[in-house]
């Protein structure tokens, strides 16, 4: 894959233009063409997709769309690298901004994590079970693949975590080390035998009788947009609103999930609002975009962000009109740009986890 760069005439259009040229490129390229867009895509983007959804949502709308020849998928890299694995050899998948990355995926590399595993075996033998999170890059999905582990999301975490313990004794977490913590606490695991493992430090930072005493390794990663959270915000907002309602995703900080009333995925966070009383009032932890989309859907009911100041994720918003403008037009011209190809071998692997997390899930 080489890097094109995007025809800077489309940052000279104004957003009406863009928005029609978007349409009209939709409209040529009719059934050819699937649009799948993440619940933190800007509303601007998100007009176009034909499915939105969480991460697991998405991932099985990759795997099922096989009528499309094309899937442009608005959301970061690791989401389309997935929908390329998942989906069909005759489908290309385009993510319209190449740098629209993820921070916490890029906080596991293989090599950091390859060692991890081989200090692993070495104290504790064979009684780990690998277990990624779907936010991760194509070759550590391979690596959990090869070595029986399975790819989890934010919806399904507990399942997956559930069919590892039914494998072995121990899973080891990445890369976010707050959704496993979080999901292992609320499966009866005591803090003290969750132990994080930091790539900087021998051992990841643990004794070897730590190790041996521990149920889950969690990868020291997190998501900076989620990280911002924090207890205070709640204690804040319980005392101005006290009938408010906490929903928070479970990438946000122990002490933050501890505190909430509900806790769930991009697309569960969606659906208890959607069913929510009129005249509820909420407070979300996710990512504002998000936040902003559901409290102008549903007037009818209060809804703020935990945190006052903004949590965006950047590199989310990376995918913008412009971007979009640009690949889908191409598209229609007969130009794949900015195609996501998994390499055969990564591929073959990282569809091993993946097709794991569909079947218990
Ligand atoms: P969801 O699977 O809940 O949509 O989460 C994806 C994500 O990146 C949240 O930060
Ligand atoms: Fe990654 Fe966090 Fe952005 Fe989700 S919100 S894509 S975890 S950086």
């Amino acid at each position: 894959m080489y890097f094109v760069p995007i025809d800077q005439k489309y940052y000279r259009m104004p957003e009406e233009e863009l928005v029609e040229r978007i349409w009209a490129a939709k409209r040529q390229l009719g059934d050819r063409l699937v649009i799948l867009g993440h619940h933190y895509q800007r509303d601007e983007v998100i007009q176009f997709a034909d499915y939105t959804g969480d991460s697991f949502k998405l991932s099985q709308l990759a795997a099922g769309r096989k009528e499309a020849e094309f899937i442009i998928f608005c959301g970061v890299h690791f989401m389309a690298e997935s929908a390329d694995i998942l989906s069909a050899d005759h489908q290309k998948v385009i993510l319209p901004d190449l740098k629209a990355g993820c921070h916490m995926a890029d906080m596991a590399e293989l090599e950091d994590v390859e060692e991890c595993w081989y200090d692993l075996q070495s104290v504790v033998g064979d009684t780990v079970v690998p277990i990624t999170y779907m936010n991760s890059a194509a070759d550590l999905k391979a690596f959990v693949g090869e070595n029986g582990g399975a790819v989890c999301t934010s919806s399904n975490a507990r399942a997956v975590l559930e069919w590892a313990f039914a494998q072995k004794e121990r899973a080891l977490f990445f890369p976010d080390e707050h959704l496993g913590r979080n999901v292992g606490y609320t499966m009866g695991i005591p803090l003290e035998q969750m132990v994080v493992w930091d790539p900087r430090k021998p051992l990841g930072g643990n004794t070897k009788e730590q190790l041996r005493n521990a149920q889950i390794i969690l990868w020291k990663g997190h998501c900076p947009v989620h990280q911002l959270f924090n207890e205070k915000h709640i204690h804040r907002l319980r005392e101005v609103f006290p009938d408010i309602k906490i929903l928070v995703h479970p990438e946000c900080k122990f002490e933050v999930v501890k505190n909430a009333d509900y806790v769930g995925s991009t697309e569960y966070i969606r659906k208890t609002i959607e069913q929510a009383e009129p005249g509820s009032k909420w407070a979300i932890g996710t990512e504002l975009h998000l936040v902003n989309r559901l409290a102008n859907q549903h007037p009818d009911k209060f809804i703020i962000s935990v945190d006052p100041n903004q949590c965006l994720c950047t590199t989310m918003n990376r995918i913008d009109l412009q971007h979009l403008a640009w690949a889908i037009e191409n598209l229609a011209q007969g130009r794949v740009v900015n195609q996501i190809v998994v390499p055969k071998e990564i591929a073959r692997w990282a569809l091993v986890a993946l097709d794991r997390m569909l079947a218990i899930t």
